[in-house]
């Protein structure tokens, strides 16, 4: 309770409390003055501290109560100094670091203004085709909440009201990962299962975490859509969450309930959404609403919305302190930062096979081809608002390595079907010591409204790749991209290929580093990369079927002879599989490796039973390994612990990731590995999340594919 707030709600109008519950959706600076004088009470970027200070006097000293403004603004993976995708920051498998990024993007955005970031997107992405999963932390539900709590953590800090912190926004609430067929804005139809186990983790991990605001997804959700879903914005999030901050409507998605098909107009798309639990509509309804319309909303959901509102610039300490020193804005990137991203994306980067060529030993005669040779488009989505500039990783090469003979020729466009370039570059690869393809999607390919239905390389890139393989030089690609690809068509005539991401503003460097040796990829993927689209969605975390296939199909002339009814004696044929695909995906979630080498010993468990019943957060046993750096090289190993459960009254996953831990380890060194499991780890959700008497198979390795087993039990 706060007596300014008290005092503030009986004094304002009906207008001006209508005012507090709307952002202007990316408005000109003169709409934004003018917007602000009739009393709206946030508002989207303004560019400079200068430009928020303005908007903010008008706020302040030109409205009756003087109320100072929330200013929003899309600061997904930086604002000045551009750190990698957080789909990138997910192969990190570092919370640590994905807080101090998000703790750097808070300090570049308050400095000039800015109070509030619609960060970070706590949906969990199985599907590669939709584009905003680069936006995301990938498709497991329990890292993903890891993540979003430190992104959270980084954001907002320890007290919002510091010059380098900004309200966190968890987004989208909830279901927009799992629109249909990966195609943006698609419904997705939701059993409260997933919603539990897979979808609300994020969301609550980030409540938990503080998080002052949430916003509501496009998608509906099992024929209601977010905006005017009561039960999960109200029930779910408000009630039993406990969530007091502001639940804020994505852009026009109020308005959108009108071609959902479930409000007859304007006016009955805002009354839904606000009486649904709605706090601060996105776009420009409510005030250009008639007075009569706006009468239909429920006078005590207005008060307790802005109440959220006001709770919300308290904490930010905007009432006392409204204004930023234009003197302290931060506007390029200092030397520190730049190192920090570079380091992110190096760390971030999944080394998915080699054979020995990378690191480039004592390379003379080097060839850069591909788009991404010459471009400059590393910064990935979102991030068009302060004109931040990467450079090229050709003349990254040429800044620092003068002593090489380096040929560029990029071959192939991004887009273009036009391959007429592929024998120059062929020419340059025969003449080349190492050929490195700097190949992927830029970045207007993912990010929103950016699904595809190919996940193959755009263009004629494979062409190329392909092309300079066969020359017999050593041919290593550098994949840049915001979500997984399909890349069965080449990758087994490459001799290494390594995912860097939209890397960000120092991507190029990161890239060079990864080259040279002077950085390992240490990144595991997020994501599971498929073999095909056919096979999507594909996610590790499957369950078993009651036919699970042994061996990957192989369609041959057997399988047509023997029909549906045949005698059955195709090998494996009646069980789950594609006939005409190997099983599982071409590289699963957790799969990468670095440079060098490591070696686990056998796991123990502190404890091989402990008592079903008990608080969840407790810790219950702690896996214990040895890992061994057998190699020449300092590197990086992420142990990861999965656990099945096997027999349970629910069907359950084959495999989920229930704990990690990452170690640099110098040449030769060891280290004795703890990581502790709290009985959550082991809990189902039947109508409640508790854990069942019985076994539980734990899986300890480096990937999810070499792992060995621990049995315990819960009694
Ligand atoms: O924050 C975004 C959201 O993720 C998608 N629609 C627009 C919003 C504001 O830019």
């Amino acid at each position: 309770m706060s007596a300014r707030i008290d005092d503030l709600l009986a004094r304002m109008t009906w207008d001006e409390k209508i005012g507090q519950l709307q952002i202007v959706f990316r408005p000109n600076p003169d709409d934004a003055a003018a917007l602000v004088r009739r009393g709206v009470g946030s508002t989207f970027w303004p560019p400079s501290a200068a430009a928020t200070n303005a908007l903010q006097r008008v706020a302040v000293e030109e409205t009756r109560l003087g109320i100072p403004l929330l200013i929003g603004l899309d600061v997904i993976h930086g604002q000045r100094t551009i750190a990698p995708i957080p789909l990138s920051q997910a192969a990190t498998f570092d919370p640590d670091l994905v807080r101090e990024l998000a703790h750097l993007a808070a300090t570049e955005a308050r400095s000039g203004g800015v109070t509030w970031t619609f960060s970070p997107m706590a949906d969990v992405s199985r599907d590669p085709r939709w584009g905003r999963v680069s936006e995301g932390f990938g498709e497991d539900p329990w890292l993903t909440s890891l993540l979003v709590a430190a992104m959270v953590r980084g954001y907002q800090g320890d007290d919002l009201s510091s010059p380098d912190a900004i309200v966190a926004t968890a987004k989208h609430f909830v279901g927009y990962g799992a629109g249909e067929g990966g195609r943006d804005y698609n419904s997705a139809d939701l059993s409260e299962r997933a919603l539990r186990t897979v979808h609300l983790p994020p969301f609550e991990a980030a409540v938990r975490a503080g998080a002052a605001s949430v916003m509501a997804a496009f998608t509906s959700v099992s024929g209601i859509p977010m905006h005017a879903h009561r039960r999960l914005l109200t029930d779910v999030l408000k009630r039993e969450w406990g969530f007091d901050g502001v639940v804020v409507g994505d852009a026009e998605g109020v308005a959108n309930l009108v071609p959902h098909g479930v409000a007859e107009n304007l006016a009955d798309a805002v009354r839904q959404a606000y009486a649904a639990g709605l706090d601060i509509e996105m776009g420009g309804s409510p005030l250009g609403l008639a007075d009569d319309e706006l009468a239909r909303l429920d006078p005590g959901r207005v008060d307790d919305a802005v109440r959220r509102v006001l709770r919300v610039k308290e904490a930010l300490g905007l009432f006392e302190n409204p204004y930023v020193d234009p003197d302290a804005e931060i506007t390029t990137p200092d030397a520190a930062s730049r190192a920090l991203v570079r380091a992110a994306a190096t760390r971030g980067s999944v080394l998915l096979h080699n054979d020995g060529t990378l690191p480039l030993v004592a390379p003379r005669r080097v060839l850069l081809t591909g788009p991404y040779a010459t471009s400059t488009d590393h910064l990935g989505a979102w991030v068009q608002f302060f004109g931040a500039r990467a450079g090229s990783v050709a003349d990254e090469l040429s800044d620092r390595r003068p002593d090489l003979e380096i040929a560029v020729e990029e071959g192939v466009d991004f887009l273009s079907p036009d391959d007429g370039g592929i024998a120059a570059a062929v020419r340059a690869a025969a003449a080349a010591d190492v050929a490195v393809v700097l190949a992927g999607e830029p970045s207007a390919l993912s990010g929103e409204a950016a699904s595809r239905s190919d996940l193959r390389l755009p263009g004629r890139q494979e062409a190329l790749i392909r092309a300079v393989a066969a020359t017999g030089t050593p041919t290593v690609v550098m994949l840049v991209t915001g979500r997984p690809l399909v890349v069965a068509d080449w990758i087994d005539e490459v001799a290494a290929t390594v995912v860097v991401w939209h890397g960000g503003t120092e991507a190029p460097a990161a890239i060079i580093d990864l080259l040279l040796g002077d950085a390992e990829p240490s990144g595991r993927l997020p994501m599971s990369f498929p073999r095909s689209v056919g096979q999507i969605p594909i996610p590790y975390a499957h369950e078993n079927t009651g036919r699970p296939a042994s061996t990957g199909g192989t369609l041959t002339a057997e399988h047509v002879d023997v029909g549906l009814h045949g005698p059955g004696n195709v090998q494996d044929k009646y069980t789950s599989k594609y006939l005409d695909l190997p099983l599982g995906p071409q590289f699963s979630f957790g799969h990468g490796s670095g440079y060098a080498r490591f070696a686990h010993g056998v796991p123990e468990v502190s404890a091989s039973a402990f008592p079903a019943e008990g608080a969840l957060d407790e810790t219950v046993l702690t896996v214990t390994v040895e890992v061994t750096n057998t190699s020449d090289r300092r590197g990086d190993e992420v142990v990861q612990v999965y656990l099945r459960d096997v027999v349970a009254s629910v069907t359950q996953p084959v495999r989920r990731l229930v704990g990690f831990a990452r170690r640099t380890l110098d040449a030769g060194h060891s280290a004795t590995v703890p990581i502790a499991l709290p009985r959550e780890a082991f809990a189902l959700w039947a109508d409640g999340w508790r854990v069942e008497p019985g076994a539980f198979d734990l899986h300890v390795g480096s990937t999810l594919a070499a792992t060995r087993l621990v049995r315990v039990e819960a009694r």
